[in-house]
C-alpha cells in the first residue's frame, strides 16, 4: 500500500451467518475497533443479513456491502436482487464477478460488465473481482487473462466512474485453500493490474485506483501482503468469519497506514 491510497479491508462472508449471527458479530466488532479511522472497512454480507445489519452500521466507521446483484432495475427475474433494492438497505458496496459466481453460476465477462454498470448507475461502489486459475497461471497466461477481464468488465465505464470501482485480485487457486499467493506473486499481479488500468485510463486514474488482494489472506500473512506497494487492502473470506482474525487484519492495515504517515 502507499500513503496516497486509503486501504480497504473487506469481509466476504459468502454463504455463512444469518441475521442474528451478523448482528452479534457487528456489535462485537464495533466495540473492539479502535476509535481512529485509518483503513476503510466493508462487510459484504448475505442478502438476508442486510436489513438487520444496516442500522447497526449507520454512522460507524464500517460500510455495508452485498455479494452480488442483478443488472436489471426490476423485472421477472425470480430470486434476483436489483441495485436499487440494495441501496434502499443502505448498502454502499457490492462484489461483482467473484470467481465463485463466474464458475459455479456461469457468469460471463459480459454479465460482469452489466452488473458493474448497474452498480455504478445506482451509486454503489463495485468490488470487481478478477483472477486466474492454476492452469492459466502455469501456462503463463494469468496477466493476459486478467487484462481481458478488466477490459471487458470496465467497458463503457468512464474515468470519473472508475474512481468508484475497487479491483480485487483473487487468484482462484488461493481461494479457500489456505494457500495464499506469496506477497511477491500477489504484488506482481497487482502491479500488472495497475499498469492495465493505466493503459485504459491513464496514469492518474491508475495511481488512485484501490486494488485489493484476496485468497487465503489471514492474520498471519496480511502484513506481508499489504506491504506490497500495489496492494491496497484485502477481500477476506474464511478469516473474516472469525472476529478475532478479521480484527487482527484490520489492525495490521491500520498499523501499516500509521507507519506510512510517520
Ligand atoms: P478466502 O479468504 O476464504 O480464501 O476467500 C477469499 C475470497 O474469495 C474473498 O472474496
Amino acid at each position: 500500500m502507499r500513503k496516497e491510497r486509503t486501504p480497504i479491508i473487506a469481509a466476504n462472508w459468502k454463504m455463512h451467518n444469518g441475521p442474528q449471527q451478523a448482528c452479534s458479530y457487528i456489535q462485537a466488532l464495533l466495540s473492539a475497533l479502535p476509535q481512529a479511522k485509518r483503513c476503510g472497512i466493508v462487510l459484504c454480507l448475505p442478502y438476508v443479513d442486510l436489513a438487520a445489519a444496516a442500522p447497526l452500521l449507520r454512522d460507524t466507521r464500517m460500510a455495508l456491502g452485498a455479494q452480488n446483484l442483478h443488472w436489471a432495475p426490476q423485472g421477472a427475474y425470480t430470486g434476483e436482487i436489483s441495485a436499487s433494492m440494495l441501496t434502499q438497505l443502505e448498502v454502499r458496496y457490492v462484489i461483482v464477478g467473484h470467481s465463485e459466481r463466474r464458475r459455479l453460476f456461469g457468469e460471463s465477462d459480459q454479465d460482469v460488465n452489466q452488473k458493474l454498470r448497474a452498480a455504478l448507475d445506482a451509486g454503489l461502489r463495485p468490488i470487481l473481482c478478477v483472477g486466474e486459475d492454476l492452469e492459466q497461471r502455469q501456462l503463463g497466461a494469468a496477466m493476459e487473462l486478467i487484462a481481458y477481464q478488466l477490459k471487458t468488465a470496465l467497458s463503457g465505464v468512464s474515468a470519473q466512474e472508475l474512481r468508484q470501482v475497487i479491483i480485487a485480485y483473487e487468484p482462484i487457486w488461493a481461494i479457500g485453500t489456505g494457500v495464499s499467493a506469496t506477497p511477491e506473486q500477489a504484488g506482481e499481479v497487482c502491479t500488472g493490474i495497475r499498469q492495465a488500468i493505466q493503459q485504459l485510463y491513464g496514469a492518474p486514474a491508475a495511481q488512485s485506483v484501490i486494488i485489493q488482494y484476496g485468497g487465503s489472506m489471514n492474520e498471519g500473512n496480511a502484513a506481508q501482503l499489504l506491504s506490497q506497494e500495489d496492494i491496497d487492502g484485502g477481500l477476506i473470506g474464511t478469516a473474516s468469519l472469525d472476529l478475532d482474525k478479521f480484527l487482527s487484519i484490520v489492525q495490521t492495515a491500520n498499523q501499516l497506514c500509521l507507519e506510512q504517515q510517520a
